[in-house]
C-alpha cells in the first residue's frame, strides 16, 4: 500500500535561499541535540510506568485489545440502530479530534442526507462553547425520543461541557421522564471528577444509565482521539482496525532511530531550525481538502498546547526512579510556534496575500491528497477549464501555490496523502502526535501538560463561587484585578 510521505524540499536553502532555507550545515549542527532527544523519548516510551506518569500511554493507543474494540463497535451499532440525532459533548481534547475525523472519514453534508449517512444517526457537536444560540436551536428542533446524549469529559469539570450537558438533561428530562438517564452515555476518568461520581450514583440506581467508558491513565486529552473518540467512530460506522493500523504503521516509521528517515523526527527538526534559526514563530497549516480543515483545527491545539510554554522543563528523578517533569521557574522561556488553520484553496483568496507578502515569519504545512473520494469533471468544450477534474485544479493550485512561496523564499513543506480514508487518517495523526513530542524534547519543555489554560478557568471559578478555590489563586485575582478605565473605552 502507498504510504504517507513527507516533501520538505521547500525548507532547504537550494530552493528558498539561505537567508530563510535550512541549511545542511543546520542539521548537522541539531545531530547531536536530534540523537539525544530519540534517546530520551524512547527510554520513557519503554517503560511503561514512565510514559504512563510522563502522559505518553497514547503512544500504546493504536495496540488497544481487538476485544475491546469489538465491544465499541458493537456498542456504536446499537446507538445507530435506535437514534437518529447524537449529541456529542465536549470542548478542547474532548472534541477537536471527534470533529476531526466526522470532517475527514463520514461523508460530507452527512448531517443533511440519509443517502451518505448509511443509516447512522446525525451527529451534533456541542458543549464547546458558551454561545447560547446553537444549542438552544439545536434543542428545539431535535426529537429527544430520538436523541442519544455522549458526554465526554476527563476532568468532568469543564464549564463549558457541564453547562451543555445540565441544559440537555432538562431537556431530554422533559419528555422522557426519570429514565432519560438511559440516554446519556459518559466518556470520563475512571476514578476521579464529578462525572465519574455521577456515573457511579446513576449506576447503582440503574445499570443502564449512564452507561460509561474510561479513559486510560496517562493519556492527554488532545492526544486522545484513539480513546475517547473511538465510540464517535463506531457510531457513525468507520472501522477503527483500519485507523489503529494506520497509526501502528506510523509509529513504525516514526520510531527509527535515524532521524533523517523518519519523517514525524524531520518534520519536527525543520520547523525547530526555522524557528529558532530563521525567525519563523507561525505555523500554517494547510489541508488542500475541505475534508481536513477539522484536522488542521485539532493539529493547532496539539501545537499550541503541546509547545507553548512559558518554562523550561526540569527532569528530576523522583523516589520511584521515574523521571518527573517539572517547571523550571528560573528558566522562562516563552517558546512555541503558534499554529494557524487555514485551508486550500479556499485560504489562497485569504491568508495567501499575507503569506507571500507579508511578514516572512512563518512555515506553511501542506497536505496534498492524491486521490479524492469521487471525482468531478468539468463540462464543456472551449474553456481552459472544460475537461479538467476537480482533483487536477486541485493538485494545481497546491503545486501553484508551492512555487509561488518558494519563488518569494517562503518555506513550506508537504505531507503527501494517498487518500483520506481511516487507515491514512490514523497515520496523519500518530504521524503529528509523534512529531509534537519529538518538538518538544528538541524546546525542552513538558509537551503534556498545559498549565497556560487553567488561568481563565481560575478566574471563572472565582467569580462562580466555586468552592475549594486555593488561597494563593483567590489573592492573585483579588489582588490582580482586570482594569477598565473609561479613558480607554471610546
Ligand atoms: O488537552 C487537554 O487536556 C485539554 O484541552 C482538555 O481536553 C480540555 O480542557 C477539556 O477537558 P476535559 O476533558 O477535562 O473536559
Amino acid at each position: 500500500m502507498e504510504n504517507i510521505r513527507f516533501d520538505f524540499n521547500n525548507m532547504f536553502n537550494v530552493n528558498i535561499g539561505s537567508a530563510h532555507g535550512v541549511e545542511d550545515s543546520d542539521i548537522s549542527e541539531i545531530s547531536k541535540e536530534a540523537e539525544r532527544a530519540h534517546e530520551h523519548l524512547s527510554k520513557v516510551v519503554n517503560d511503561s510506568q514512565s510514559r504512563i506518569k510522563l502522559s505518553l500511554e497514547w503512544m500504546r493507543l493504536p495496540y488497544q485489545d481487538a476485544g475491546f474494540i469489538k465491544e465499541i463497535k458493537a456498542l456504536g451499532d446499537e446507538i445507530a440502530k435506535k437514534y437518529d440525532n447524537v449529541i456529542s459533548l465536549g470542548i478542547g481534547g474532548s472534541y477537536l479530534g471527534l470533529k476531526a475525523a466526522q470532517d475527514a472519514l463520514a461523508a460530507p453534508y452527512f448531517n443533511e442526507f440519509p443517502g451518505v449517512r448509511n443509516k447512522r444517526p446525525r451527529i451534533y457537536f456541542e458543549g464547546n462553547n458558551l454561545d447560547p444560540d446553537t444549542l438552544s436551536t439545536l434543542l428545539k428542533n431535535l426529537n429527544p425520543k430520538k436523541t442519544f446524549v455522549v458526554v465526554i469529559s476527563k476532568s468532568g469539570e469543564t464549564t463549558e461541557t457541564k453547562a451543555a450537558l445540565v441544559v440537555v438533561e432538562n431537556w431530554l428530562k422533559k419528555s422522557l421522564g426519570k429514565n432519560y438517564t438511559r440516554q446519556v452515555f459518559a466518556i470520563t476518568d475512571p476514578e476521579s471528577g464529578s462525572l465519574r461520581k455521577r456515573v457511579i450514583e446513576e449506576q447503582k440506581k440503574d445499570k443502564l444509565s449512564f452507561r460509561s467508558l474510561s479513559l486510560l491513565k496517562g493519556v492527554g486529552g488532545r492526544f486522545s482521539e484513539f480513546n475517547m473518540g473511538l465510540l464517535h467512530l463506531a457510531i457513525i460506522g468507520i472501522d477503527i482496525n483500519k485507523v489503529f493500523s494506520g497509526a501502528k504503521d506510523m509509529a513504525l516509521r516514526c520510531s527509527v532511530s535515524d532521524y533523517q528517515k523518519n519523517p514525524a523526527y524531520m518534520y519536527a527538526i525543520l520547523h525547530n531550525i526555522l524557528y529558532r534559526k530563521k525567525s519563523k514563530p507561525l505555523a500554517i497549516m494547510m489541508p488542500f481538502s475541505e475534508t481536513l480543515k477539522s484536522t488542521a483545527d485539532w493539529y493547532v491545539q496539539l501545537l499550541a498546547e503541546s509547545l507553548g510554554k512559558k518554562y523550561s522543563r526540569k527532569i528530576m528523578l523522583a523516589n520511584d526512579g521515574i523521571e518527573e517533569w517539572q517547571r523550571d521557574k528560573e528558566n522562562v522561556i516563552n517558546t512555541g510556534r503558534t499554529p494557524i488553520p487555514c485551508r486550500g484553496t479556499n485560504d489562497l483568496h485569504s491568508i495567501q496575500q499575507n503569506n507571500i507578502e507579508g511578514e516572512n515569519d512563518k512555515v506553511v504545512t501542506f497536505i496534498r491528497v492524491k486521490k479524492f473520494k469521487t471525482e468531478i469533471k468539468v463540462p464543456g468544450k472551449g474553456d481552459i477549464l472544460s475537461g479538467r477534474s476537480f482533483s487536477e485544479l486541485m493538485q494545481l493550485a497546491q503545486e501553484a501555490t508551492e512555487w509561488a512561496l518558494s519563488r518569494e523564499g517562503r518555506p513550506s513543506c508537504t505531507i503527501l496523502i494517498p487518500e483520506v480514508n481511516a487507515y491514512h487518517w490514523g497515520a496523519l495523526l500518530f504521524f503529528f502526535q509523534v512529531a509534537t513530542a519529538f518538538e518538544g524534547e528538541l524546546l525542552n519543555v513538558n509537551a503534556f501538560d498545559q498549565p497556560g489554560v487553567e488561568g481563565y478557568k481560575n478566574y471563572m471559578y472565582f467569580k462562580l463561587g466555586k468552592p475549594g478555590i486555593s488561597k494563593s489563586i483567590i489573592d492573585e485575582i483579588k489582588g490582580n484585578s482586570l482594569k477598565k478605565d473609561p479613558k480607554y473605552i471610546i
